[in-house]
């Protein structure tokens, strides 16, 4: 796109420079205004799209049967079991407070055993009839039996439980279901209409049902409480009078044990005496203690006893002091001794034998023999105090071993008391704790305080729950909407033809040199009656004609296009602008021969002579618009039939004069591709100040690709909305191959109502009708403001 922005010169010029700029924003800016012009586009689409939707949401929510909604609140805490006190410590099956705990209420309350209770608890109460839908009052029989009524109620209401139930019902008709199977679809057509929702960080659960009935709702929603409160209780009951009755089996044993160990004690005590026991432990004790303490007397007596007895039996007397404290053995000592150193005195003047030394003798002998006596007396007390010492000890010694004895067989006795007297006591104990918990049981049993309350009763609903008639039409809005918008982006994707000028430049990369409106949408609405139906044709009639409007229509919004266009050629490439123009197209009708009139009748304004030639030599159509003769023209003039001067006509145009194709030949391409083609235009350049060639379409036939090469500007004229991309693509790509002087493209016959085109088309047109109308003089052909253009 730059290399033909540029065109001849190297460097960009200040007009590429600001263009490329405008592309920059425009890619910045156009993505919302591309999607609302999708829309707009498609606006019929999206908009039957959208009210096919809503009208579908609103019959469908208005045919609904409505449905009423009646919601009661229980209030659900926790509670221990209380059976055994010791039991409740880690016992496993009680630790399941905390969601566990309400999720299994929850389940509790929608389980097919509730639903059996409310099912037989309504039927024996019979309220259903009381509180009938007013509707169904009239069909008393069908109402007694309730349970079927409801099924039927909600059968006819939606796709609840009916549809599931009826094949069965046509399979068991022949036998009739059981009892069982009429109980499990009145249950599940109950449960079908029950919510129970657990409001969040609450002990709340709300409990809902939807029927086609208020009152019937706001019944099966109380009842359903009640039921649930009740079946509490009772399985609070159940659960404490098995308790009651395990706590009695319990009793029983422990009282059969306790008795038993009871009898045991009493037996030993009977056996054992054990009742003066006591006081047979404490005189066996107290005279253990005397005995001992004799004992142990009599055996420091025996040994110091003892002691004088060894040294009697030493003959150690001397040192025995019941010798040496004697006063009668001192005496004769004494006197001994006085006789002894009598004796030794009188020794030493008399001899032995001599009579006086003789007695002294004897009465000494004497004295030592008395001695002797004493001290053999004494020893002989000794001896007997010793053996009596001993004897006295080994009785004490005995009778102290059998106190001993006689303490360790009592201890034993009391013992086996002990223990005895242990189990009983514990016995008693084990059994006075059950009879407690037995009697608190009892009392629980009889307790119906339960741990769920009612927080809210249903209330009878006094607008339906569904259909929510605005939030489903609302829905239906958004989803209308949305198909609608989606479904116009779908047709948009699928649509690959070039619609607006911005994809032949950001999608293509072809630059846009001008768009040209439809005829139709270009007119005014008064104008657009006088039209024809293929906006041809209307010579003679007033009827414009797309190919003159240039000429015969100067304030039209499609004339103003045109200038666009021409102002575009003119400032086209650097210099001076192309003399020698060629309008084609990929494919045919795409507005070659009308743009190149235009063109040329806009260019013949500005006051030089411009000169439109027909190369178009298998469709030419430029003479019939601009009602000359076909002959003589330019196949003429190349095959040399003809002179230039008889080819080229003057027209109704000022300033325009016209080549007709001429005498189709069998040849065009060959024609158009000879050396004599390329001089009469170089030729023909030199004489004229513009000319503009009208051409075939690119694919099919070379001519048009022939042409391009012998020309200076190329314009690829693009049929709006119609031509598909690739195409155009394609189109340009040959051209450029062949270094085709590309000047850009021409979206043509655009449809500007509406179709996200900028307002100013018909503002301006419209302006400028009004500022003219009436008196306002038709501007002359070779306008002022044209020569203003000129580069
Ligand atoms: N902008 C337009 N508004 C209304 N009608 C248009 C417009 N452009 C072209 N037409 C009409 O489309 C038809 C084809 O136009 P035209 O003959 O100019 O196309 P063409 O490309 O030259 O066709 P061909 O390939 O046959 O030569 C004509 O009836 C013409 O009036
Ligand atoms: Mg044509």
């Amino acid at each position: 796109m730059d290399a033909l922005v540029k065109s001849e010169g190297n460097s960009p010029t200040p007009r590429d420079l600001l263009l490329q700029r405008y592309y920059v924003q425009q890619d910045e800016e156009t993505h919302l205004r591309d999607y609302w012009r999708i829309i707009l586009k498609h606006r019929w689409i999206v908009l039957t799209v959208f009210a096919m939707i809503v009208t579908t949401a609103t019959i469908y929510t208005f045919s609904l049967t409505p449905t009423y909604r009646a919601t009661a609140s229980l209030k659900i805490d926790y509670e221990r079991p209380q059976i055994l006190s010791f039991q409740e410590i880690g016992s496993p099956g009680h630790q399941n407070f905390g969601p566990e705990f309400m999720g299994t209420q929850q389940k509790l309350l929608q389980s097919r055993s509730l639903a059996k209770r409310v099912i037989e608890t309504l039927k024996a109460s019979g309220q259903p009839i009381a509180l009938a839908d007013p509707a169904s009052a009239d069909s008393a029989g069908a109402l007694n039996n309730w349970p079927v009524w409801i099924t039927n109620l909600f059968g006819s209401s939606s796709s609840t439980p009916k549809d599931a139930i009826e094949p069965a019902l046509r399979s068991e008709s022949e036998t009739g279901p059981t009892e069982e199977q009429v109980m499990a679809r009145k249950v599940d057509a109950l449960l079908s209409t029950l919510t129970v929702e657990p409001v969040r960080t609450t002990n709340l659960v709300k409990i809902s049902f939807t029927t086609p009935s208020s009152g019937l709702s706001s019944l099966l929603a109380n009842t359903w409480t009640k039921a649930f409160i009740d079946h509490s209780l009772e399985m609070k009951y159940n659960a404490t009078s098995q308790a009651g009755e395990w706590l009695s089996k319990q009793l029983q044993d422990v009282r059969d044990k306790l008795e038993q160990s009871e009898a045991a004690l009493h037996e030993f005590v009977k056996q054992k005496q054990i009742l003066t026991i006591g006081e047979k432990k404490d005189i066996v004790t107290t005279k253990l203690g005397d005995l001992s303490e004799a004992l142990t007397k009599a055996q420091g007596e025996r040994i110091s006893k003892e002691a004088l007895y060894r040294q009697s039996q030493k003959m150690r007397f001397d040192s025995i002091p019941a010798v040496l404290e004697n006063s009668m053995i001192a005496n004769l000592r004494a006197e001994y001794y006085k006789l002894d150193s009598e004796y030794r005195r009188q020794s030493e003047t008399y001899k032995p034998g001599y009579p006086k030394m003789v007695r002294l003798r004897d009465g000494m002998d004497q004295i030592k023999r008395q001695i002797e006596v004493e001290i053999a007396r004494i020893v002989d007390a000794i001896n007997q105090e010793y053996e009596a010492a001993l004897k006295k000890e080994q009785l004490l010694q005995s009778a102290v071993n059998a106190q001993k004895h006689l303490a360790i067989a009592l201890n034993q006795e009391l013992i086996g008391y002990d223990m005895l007297k242990r189990d009983v006591d514990t016995n008693r104990q084990i059994y006075s704790g059950i009879l407690e918990r037995q009697k608190q049981a009892g009392v629980s049993q009889g307790l119906a305080a339960s741990n769920v309350q009612i927080v809210d009763t249903a209330e009878v609903p006094s607008v339906p729950f569904s259909p929510n008639k605005t939030r489903n039409i609302l829905l239906g809005i958004v989803l209308g909407l949305t198909v609608a918008v989606g479904m116009a982006f779908f047709f948009d994707y699928l649509d690959n033809t070039v619609k607006h000028p911005e994809a032949l430049e950001r999608t293509l990369g072809i630059p846009n040199l001008a768009l040209i409106p439809s005829l139709a949408s270009a007119l005014p609405r008064q104008g657009r009656g006088r039209l024809s139906r293929n906006g041809s044709n209307g010579h003679g009639n007033g009827t414009p004609v797309f190919a003159l409007v240039a000429h015969s229509d100067l304030r039209s919004t499609l004339t103003e296009a045109f200038r666009t266009l021409r102002t575009s050629l003119l400032f086209s490439s650097a210099g001076s602008p192309p003399k020698t123009i060629l309008f084609t197209s990929a494919q045919p009708s795409e507005g070659k021969t009308g743009l190149s009139i235009n063109t040329a009748i806009t260019l013949s304004q500005l006051g030089g002579s411009v000169l439109l030639i027909d190369a178009d030599m298998r469709r030419p159509s430029c003479h019939a618009q601009l009602e000359l003769p076909l002959k003589a023209g330019l196949s003429d003039y190349l095959t040399g039939n003809a002179d230039l001067v008889s080819a080229i006509k003057g027209t109704a145009v000022p300033n325009l004069y016209c080549i007709p194709a001429g005498t189709i030949p069998v040849n065009p391409a060959e024609l158009l591709a000879s050396a004599r083609m390329k001089d009469t235009i170089d030729l023909l350049s030199q004489r004229f100040d513009y000319i503009v060639v009208d051409s075939p379409p690119i694919f099919g036939v070379a001519d048009a690709l022939i042409l391009s090469t012998v020309v200076k500007g190329v314009i690829l004229v693009v049929h709006g909305g119609r031509t598909p991309r690739e195409m155009v693509q394609r189109a340009f790509k040959n051209l450029i191959e062949l270094n085709a002087p590309v000047l850009g493209a021409v979206l043509n016959n655009v449809d500007i109502r509406g179709n996200g085109y900028p307002h100013y088309y018909h503002y301006y047109y419209n302006h400028y009708q009004q500022a003219s109308s009436g008196a306002a003089p038709e501007p002359a052909h070779n306008e002022t403001q044209a020569s203003n253009l000129e580069p």
